[in-house]
């Protein structure tokens, strides 16, 4: 009898790997993990052809490895799969970067780019989007402190598959990487009169509180955005956003 732990079915092995996997839900989360290197040991399909027109059109750099990759199976099959199906029906397994990879990246230096630093984000569509930022920026990383898991699959959609291309882990304050900590908050110095070093970790607080006791303690500089009076502070990953421009127009840029 054949034994169903060694089943090469791809649904057999989206069932065994499900649980310990990162779920890439769409197309362009596979494309994205698949240009940074994710090591993705199924993906599926409800419509092989249409996916690989879709490479064809948006994503040629990454058609041969779809082409090998994706096995169309019938669309009940793929509904089980995925909690909310994507419209685009493709859905893949990817490895987790292993902890330790990411924590060396983020210790490493001298750093040529930041870390982001999210100080106990409530909310996991924002920390998607710091994700995605971070990968366009080019920033060594993103660390979370507090409980939200900067994993959960509703981050990863967020980050529309792009963890692979940043440094994602979630950290204590106490285990921040080094470098000159910036912290951004309204009642700090006004960013544009700031040089942001590439050392630098750039620090945001949660969405409800702004930033902790233990995140001020480890805090260098603290840096505002401008804002008009009456406006009590900017979205947390807006303000991701304008910093790391911020950063790229002074001097540190991405490739
Ligand atoms: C939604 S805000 C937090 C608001 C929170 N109610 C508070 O008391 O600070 C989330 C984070 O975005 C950043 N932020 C928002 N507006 C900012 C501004 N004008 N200057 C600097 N940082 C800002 C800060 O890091 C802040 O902790």
């Amino acid at each position: 009898m054949t034994d169903p732990s060694r089943s090469t079915d791809p649904l057999s092995i989206w069932h065994r790997l499900a649980d310990t996997s990162v779920l890439l839900d769409g197309f362009h989360a596979l494309k994205h993990a698949l240009r940074f290197d994710a090591r993705v040991p199924v993906a599926v399909t409800t419509d092989r052809r249409a996916a690989l027109a879709l490479a064809d059109e948006l994503a040629p750099d990454v058609r041969d490895a779809l082409d090998v990759l994706l096995t169309e199976v019938p669309e009940a099959a793929y509904r089980t799969l995925v909690p909310r199906p994507h419209p685009t029906g493709v859905a893949a397994l990817a490895v987790r970067p292993s902890r330790e990879a990411n924590l060396e990246t983020l210790r490493r230096t001298p750093r040529i780019a930041p870390v982001v630093v999210l100080d106990n984000p409530r909310n996991l569509g924002n920390a998607g989007a710091v994700i995605r930022l971070a990968a366009g920026f080019g920033a060594t990383g993103v660390v979370t402190t507090g409980t939200l898991d900067p994993w959960h699959p509703t981050v990863v959609r967020g980050g529309a598959g792009l963890h692979f291309a940043t440094a994602v882990e979630r950290l204590a304050v106490a285990e921040l990487p080094p470098g000159p900590v910036f912290a951004l908050d309204p009642e700090g110095d006004d960013i544009r009169g700031l040089k942001l070093p590439d050392d630098a970790v750039l620090a945001f607080g949660s969405e409800r509180t702004g930033l902790s006791a233990d995140l001020r303690a480890r805090t260098d500089h603290l840096v505002s955005l401008p804002m008009r009076p009456q406006v009590s502070s900017y979205n947390l990953a807006t303000s991701v956003a304008m910093t790391l421009y911020h950063w790229s127009a002074t001097g540190g840029a991405p490739a």
